[in-house]
C-alpha cells in the first residue's frame, strides 16, 4: 500500500478521522527522490504526527548454495531484508523525509541499527529516535542497554549533550 500514493492517502484520511492518539505512519523504503516527494506530499495532506521508516526491504531472496535451496519460507524464499545490509537505504529515507519536512515531523529511524554508531548516524540524518528489529530478535532485550551505552559514549566523545543537538546535522560535501 505504501507504494500506491492514492490508496495511501484515502486510507490515511479515513484513519485520521477516527484516531484519538498521535498518528504515526510506518513507511516502506523508497528508492528514488521522486517517490520521496510524492509520498511526502501525501503525508503533508494527512495531518500525520510522526513517521517511522523504513520497513524491511521487500522480497529479498537468500539461498543456500550447498543445498541449492531457498532459506526462508513460505513465499518461495522471498522475504523482507533487515539488519546491517539495509542501513544505507534506511539512512537515505530518513534524511530525505527530514529534509522534505524541514524537521517538523518527528521521525523514528529504523533499519540497520546494530551498534550505537548506527543510531548516531540515524540521528545525524534527522531521526528523533530509533527502532530495532533484526538485532532485537538476534540479541534479545539486553540490546537496549548496550545500544544506549554505545550511543552515550559516542555523544560524549563528540561533545554533544543530547540527541537533539546532533539531529539532522549531517553535512553535505
Ligand atoms: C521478526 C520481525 C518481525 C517484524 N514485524 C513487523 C511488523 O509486524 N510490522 C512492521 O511494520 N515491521 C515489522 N518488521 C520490520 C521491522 O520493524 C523493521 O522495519 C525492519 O526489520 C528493519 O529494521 P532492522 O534493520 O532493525 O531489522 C519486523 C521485523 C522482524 C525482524
Amino acid at each position: 500500500m505504501g507504494y500506491d500514493p492514492d490508496v495511501s492517502e484515502r486510507l490515511l484520511k479515513r484513519v485520521r478521522k477516527v484516531i484519538t492518539v498521535p498518528m504515526g505512519v510506518k513507511l516502506p523504503p523508497y528508492f528514488d527522490p521522486a517517490h520521496h516527494e510524492v509520498m511526502g506530499n501525501v503525508i503533508g495532506r494527512c495531518n500525520v504526527d510522526f513517521l517511522n521508516m523504513i520497513n524491511s526491504v521487500g522480497n529479498g531472496l537468500v539461498i543456500d548454495p550447498e543445498r541449492e535451496t531457498v532459506v526462508i519460507k513460505p513465499k518461495g524464499g522471498f522475504g523482507g531484508l533487515g539488519g546491517r545490509i539495509i542501513k544505507p537505504v534506511a539512512l537515505a529515507n530518513v534524511h530525505a523525509f527530514y529534509k522534505l519536512f524541514q524537521g517538523k515531523i518527528p521521525i523514528i529511524g529504523t533499519g540497520g541499527v546494530v551498534e550505537g554508531v548506527d543510531a548516531f548516524e540515524h540521528c545525524l540524518c534527522g531521526a528523533s529516535a530509533v527502532q530495532i528489529g533484526t538485532v532485537l530478535v538476534e540479541e534479545g532485550l539486553d540490546v537496549f542497554g548496550r545500544l544506549e551505552m554505545e550511543l552515550a559514549a559516542i555523544l560524549k566523545r563528540k561533545g554533544y549533550n543530547s540527541i537533539a543537538e546532533c539531529r539532522g546535522q549531517l553535512k553535505e560535501l
